[in-house]
């Protein structure tokens, strides 16, 4: 059975470069005979999370907690869960992720389980993939590679929920002067993003042995 890899897409611009990078990773996969999908965030009906806990609270038989929030997120969880691997590509904003992927990261909230009451520990999670699954991750951003290091932040949000979940990020790349990129670094960027995809289903194979 092949493997199916999601890319999350956090750009309010779905043709610029953010976007063009997931894709790229998508194929590198693909060419590894993954399935593959890019979902654009900004296209999807994510509304904010209330911090009402209910999803972490209750029906912890469930592989995923139920939110009250009526919108895209049930399905994209449901999505997730099936899927084998992730590639999650945001632009830097303001130091840190969009709030279009910061809002559908907050909404990953019912992928976890918590006793009311039980505070100071972070919460356990209902689906630990055991290192089975893998991600890369991308930032791109105004500031040149020398800068990469404004990055971080972003890296550090994006795979916050995998470390919980035993998900291996298993590469991480920032691509920056964005806005100045030549045909030749263009192309560069989009073989070494390729490759990140390859490697990934590699890697999630290898696992799997
Ligand atoms: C509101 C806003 C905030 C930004 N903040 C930063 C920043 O803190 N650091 C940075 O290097 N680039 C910043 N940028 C530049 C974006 O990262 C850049 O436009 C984006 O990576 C381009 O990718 P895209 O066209 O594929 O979306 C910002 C851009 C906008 C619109």
């Amino acid at each position: 059975m092949s493997l199916t890899i999601l890319a999350f897409m956090g750009s309010p611009r779905i043709k610029g470069l953010c976007s063009q990078f997931a894709a790229s990773a998508l194929q590198g996969a693909a060419s590894r005979g993954a399935e593959v999908h890019q979902i654009n965030l900004v296209d999807c009906d994510i509304k904010h999370c209330t911090g009402c806990h209910s999803c972490v609270y209750t029906k912890h038989e469930l592989p995923i907690g139920m939110c009250p929030l009526k919108d895209d997120m049930a399905g994209i969880l449901e999505q997730y869960l099936a899927a084998d691997g992730y590639v999650m590509a945001c632009p830097v904003y303001d130091f840190t992720v969009t709030s279009i992927m910061k809002a559908f990261i907050e909404r990953r909230f019912p992928m976890y389980k918590k006793q009311k009451g039980l505070h100071g520990k972070i919460p356990e999670v209902r689906v630990p993939q055991g290192f089975k699954k893998k991600a890369v991750l991308i930032a791109t951003g105004d500031a040149s590679d020398e800068y990469a290091a404004i990055a971080e932040p972003c890296f550090d949000v994006m795979s916050g929920h995998f470390m919980v979940e035993e998900i291996d990020v298993v590469s991480q790349l920032y691509v920056g002067y964005i806005h100045n990129v030549d045909e030749q670094r263009y192309k560069e960027k989009m073989q070494e993003i390729f490759t990140m995809g390859v490697r990934m289903v590699e890697e999630i194979e290898k696992a799997r042995l």
